[in-house]
């Protein structure tokens, strides 16, 4: 695997297999690789001639420095997944190559609207953070398919705007959550979990499931009260509630009456784990 830390190496690098031709594939992540990012590969492997993994913890996106310093680094443990996925380029720049003028000055890019709401408006600062970055990943690697989960919905709208309204030739493809067999999305935060956090956890997403069966047997009425014993029961459970609601899967609009589509967006604190998932469900008529 070709480690490459250096932009102007990968620019080269990139300009090659541009004149040889090769569809490009970018899987950005920020490290700590679990199988949610196995699965973002082998997905881009089905679309590309080369899959070019990027790792780089993004300071910009993190709102609280403690969030930023807890963050599980684990370089050699991912090389190893890399390599076994036979990865053959990986981009490792450091903060100083990503940032070199340092990131108060640092020009940025912000999505109006869908980036100031629910996971935004309780992260602010958190998607220009991301934008950004992605921005940044975009115009060095150049791909022609890049790939985001969709346990992080909003950032993936988000994305697909940015590269619609920006005219970006790159094509977003989403990729399903991949989960624990007690249905606990995969996420480099789970390490942060003591034992007991451990066993509490899955209840996150067995309540989002039970919120949108309800839903559906009810035809879409009553959402609110749905969605407000849910919120207590995960409450007693011992989660702290950032953000557990109903919304229009295109729009992020809250919903409180019925609707053909819906999505249950969930952003929880257990200890000091945050944890996000979702699950989109459609109604019939
Ligand atoms: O989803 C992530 O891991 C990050 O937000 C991303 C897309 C790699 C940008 O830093």
């Amino acid at each position: 695997m070709n480690i490459i830390k250096n932009v102007h190496i990968l620019e080269k690098k990139i300009k090659e297999l541009k004149k040889k031709k090769k569809v490009i594939g970018l899987v950005p992540t920020m490290g700590n690789l679990h199988h949610g990012h196995i699965k973002l590969i082998s997905s881009a492997k089905k679309y590309v001639d080369i899959v070019i993994v990027s790792i780089f913890i993004n300071p910009m996106q993190f709102n609280n420095l403690l969030d930023l310093k807890k963050y599980p680094k684990t370089f050699e443990q991912d090389c190893c997944i890399l390599r076994k996925e036979k990865i053959e380029i990986l981009f490792y720049p450091d903060i100083h190559e990503m940032y070199p003028i340092g990131l108060k000055n640092h020009t940025y890019i912000d999505v109006p609207k869908l980036s100031k709401i629910i996971e935004g408006k309780a992260r602010p600062g958190h998607f220009v953070g991301v934008t950004t970055i992605v921005c940044k990943l975009f115009n060095l690697v150049q791909p022609n398919f890049s790939f985001f989960g969709e346990k992080d919905y909003q950032q993936l709208l988000i994305v697909k705007k940015l590269v619609k309204e920006l005219n970006y030739p790159i094509k977003i493809i989403s990729v399903p959550t991949i989960r624990l067999k007690n249905g606990l999305a995969f996420s480099s935060r789970n390490k942060n979990l003591s034992i007991s956090e451990q066993k509490k956890a899955p209840f996150l997403y067995k309540t989002i499931k039970k919120t949108c069966n309800i839903i559906r047997q009810k035809k879409g009425k009553n959402i609110h009260k749905t969605i407000q014993e849910s919120r207590e029961y995960l409450r007693k459970k011992g989660f702290y509630i950032d953000i557990f609601n109903a919304y229009d899967p295109k729009t992020l609009d809250s919903i409180c009456k019925p609707s053909k589509s819906i999505i249950v967006l969930a952003s929880v604190w257990l200890g000091k784990t945050r944890l996000i998932d979702n699950k989109k469900i459609t109604l019939k008529n």
